[in-house]
């Protein structure tokens, strides 16, 4: 038997909070080398830059990414580099720039190469307040109200346009907040659920920018990582969905959260102070049901409320 080839991998958006775990653990499981770390403005950390290869990129222009994934021969894409929804309000035609026309060019050069594989997240952000909140059905109502949702369903739709069209293999899931202790989140509406651990440790307190009663869908990076990497090894044929797969693992609201963390740092003051992200995080659904990623290749979340504060508290005390 012959081995399997090793994929020629490059990430885009890996300094960011998911970008900076993913492209670790794609060189544990696939080589150092075979995985190309590109990133903007945001600088590397040293574990990132000294453990394979890392080049700057402006996923805006297109023939900065043809140069990357020539030199390295890329064969699969993880296209991670976006705007989240709080700086999309701020600066929504940044956020049409680089979310839009960043993954139009990804998928021109992926396309062009043929038999380049891509990968590119969709958000809970794809929703909005029409959509049913509670157990939010795979194919549902899709008119979100932020910049930062309105590139999400357009990027799913132009994914999907591709494997059709062009039987350009891109995958996509539809992530909810992001937890992680390795690099903090940037300009999400999520972040608070990030930031609270953060504060509990340095000052024992926080402020909140949304209600204490608003429940969203949230999953633990470990989690995160998985699923990317295991819809990307999927079988093909296996998949009705492609670029918009519901994604879930816990659901919480801000308060239960902040509970959940007094276990472990009992003086923890948590006050909340609501500002424009409660809007944003009110046209989200609550829980999600991800049925269709179960079925269609297995996705099964391993970190729950209870697991995920107490690993990571002891990861950021570390
Ligand atoms: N975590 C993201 C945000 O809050 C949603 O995908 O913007």
């Amino acid at each position: 038997m012959c081995a399997r080839k090793s994929p020629r991998i490059m990430v885009t958006g890996a300094a960011g909070q998911i970008g900076s775990e993913l492209t670790l653990a794609l060189r544990g499981r696939y080589g150092n080398e075979n995985v190309v770390a590109t990133g903007h403005k945001t600088k590397p950390s040293p574990k990132l830059r000294d453990s394979g290869p890392f080049e700057f990129i402006d996923v805006t222009r297109r023939e900065s990414i043809e140069a990357v994934v020539d030199k390295f021969n890329v064969d699969t894409i993880y296209h991670l580099a976006a705007i989240l929804s709080a700086v999309g309000e701020e600066k929504p035609h940044l956020a049409w720039d680089v979310n839009m026309n960043g993954l139009y060019n990804i998928l021109e050069v992926a396309r062009e190469r043929q038999g380049v594989r891509v990968f590119c997240p969709s958000s809970i952000a794809a929703f909005g307040p029409e959509t049913p909140r509670e157990n939010t059905p795979q194919e549902t109502v899709l008119r979100p109200k932020t910049m930062y949702g309105v590139t999400k369903v357009a990027g799913e739709l132009l994914c999907d346009y591709y494997f059709h069209r062009y039987g350009l293999d891109v995958r996509g899931v539809r992530y909810p907040g992001i937890l992680s202790s390795e690099t903090p989140p940037g300009g999400g509406t999520t972040d608070y659920a990030c930031e609270i651990f953060y504060e509990a440790i340095k000052h024992k307190r926080y402020t909140c920018f949304v209600r204490e009663d608003t429940v969203l869908p949230m999953m633990y990076m470990p989690d995160c990582i998985r699923g990317a990497i295991e819809l990307m090894e999927a079988d093909l044929s296996q998949l009705k969905h492609h670029a918009d797969f519901n994604l879930a693992a816990m659901s919480f609201s801000a308060g239960e959260l902040a509970a959940e963390i007094k276990k472990h740092i009992p003086e923890l003051i948590c006050e909340y102070e609501p500002d424009f992200r409660q809007q944003i995080a009110d046209s989200w659904p609550r829980s999600i049901d991800d049925s269709a990623a179960r079925e269609e290749w297995g996705w099964k979340p391993q970190y729950g409320l209870e697991a995920m504060v107490t690993d990571m508290l002891e990861n950021l005390r570390k």
